[in-house]
């Protein structure tokens, strides 16, 4: 075939990921992640990340490759997160790249993380349109972006001035006891509950706000007030209402936004990648507004939302195919790699 064989390693936050793909074909998504160990910390901790990286990387290289029933010497380039993500947590993967593509003698290709979380899509639904909107929101990020090229130009439109919203709803199941990571099992709550049950405020929806950024902290603070009057009387806190309001007021302002800069920029593609595009409201909101605004909506399926290693490599396919100028031996993981 002609198109290209790329093998792809992420390591920027708590999952090892290695993805192998032909093109937009997805052949291989070997994931091995430390979320567990995190998870009696409520939140992940850089140091663990690094050494679970560490342990996991051959061995799941070496079940990508089984996966996808390939042999390393028929690869056309290895693709790694340069960043943004933890830096002791990049520095795994960009080395084990880095090792592994010069003793294959093959061309390495360091990408973004966030062009990654947008390229992924093509995964599932084919080649994505040039320019593609993209909301991309997870535990570490919540951004708006304009992809006009994939491999070379990702505007970011805006982006949260606080809090991402996974940390929101991490946030928010710990307050209410609901364990970490928070988002599925607020979104599971929430079904039960009624949005309008408790009016939460939209944060940067007033007027003279920054159109596209978003801020999260305002609404965390108003939530955990709220169920502290409540605890402080001695009522009980109706859990579903409150996840389905908090929640609410969440994917309302990020679909709101998202459309807007849709329209405003004259793009009729949206795309919603990262860990809480697995939310269900945010999915059917985002499908509503979309169809009355006349904008087509693309959400990969959750196991690709979330950190993997097959979207890195769904970029590094499409630096191949664009003839793009491989990384030198010099590559290094940088934390804050803007877009
Ligand atoms: O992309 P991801 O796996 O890792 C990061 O880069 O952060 O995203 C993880 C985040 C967590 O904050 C988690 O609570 C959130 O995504 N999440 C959800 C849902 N599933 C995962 N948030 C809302 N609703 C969900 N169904
Ligand atoms: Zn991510």
């Amino acid at each position: 075939a002609d198109e290209p064989l790329v093998l792809g390693i992420e390591t920027s936050c708590d999952e090892t990921g290695v993805g192998i793909v032909r093109g937009t074909t997805l052949l291989a998504d070997a994931i091995a992640s430390s979320v567990d160990e995190h998870a009696r910390f409520g939140g992940v901790v850089p140091e663990v990340a690094s050494r679970a990286h560490l342990e996991a990387m051959v061995p799941t290289i070496d079940r990508a490759l089984k996966e996808a029933g390939v042999s390393a010497k028929d690869l056309d380039g290895i693709a790694v997160t340069a960043g943004p993500g933890l830096a002791g947590a990049l520095l795994v993967g960009v080395s084990a790249a880095k090792a592994y593509a010069y003793a294959l003698g093959k061309p390495l290709y360091g990408v973004n993380h966030l062009a990654s979380h947008i390229c992924v899509d093509q995964l599932e639904h084919g080649p994505l349109p040039e320019p593609t909107m993209a909301l991309l929101v997870s535990g570490g990020h919540s951004s708006l972006l304009l992809s006009s090229d994939i491999t070379s130009d990702v505007r970011p439109m805006g982006s949260t001035i606080d809090d991402a919203a996974g940390e929101a709803f991490d946030k928010i199941a710990r307050v209410l006891n609901l364990g970490f990571p928070g988002g599925p099992v607020i979104d599971r709550y929430a079904r039960e509950g009624d949005p309008r049950a408790i009016a939460f405020p939209r944060g940067l929806t007033g007027p003279r706000d920054a159109a596209y950024d978003f801020s999260f902290s305002g609404l965390k603070t108003a939530v955990a007030r709220w169920i502290e009057a409540k605890r402080a009387v001695g009522e009980e806190v109706p859990v579903r209402d409150v996840a389905a309001s908090f929640q609410e007021a969440v994917v309302d302002v990020l679909t709101r936004k998202a459309v807007r800069a849709c329209k405003d920029e004259g793009v009729d593609h949206l795309m919603i990648g990262g860990g809480v595009a697995a939310n269900s409201r945010l999915r059917a909101l985002a499908l509503e507004r979309c169809e009355a605004a006349g904008i087509r909506l693309r959400v990969p399926r959750p196991k690709l939302c979330t950190d993997n290693g097959a979207m890195v490599a769904a970029l590094g396919a499409e630096m191949v195919s664009r003839n793009r100028t491989a990384s030198s031996w010099d590559l290094s993981a940088d934390s804050s790699l803007p877009v």
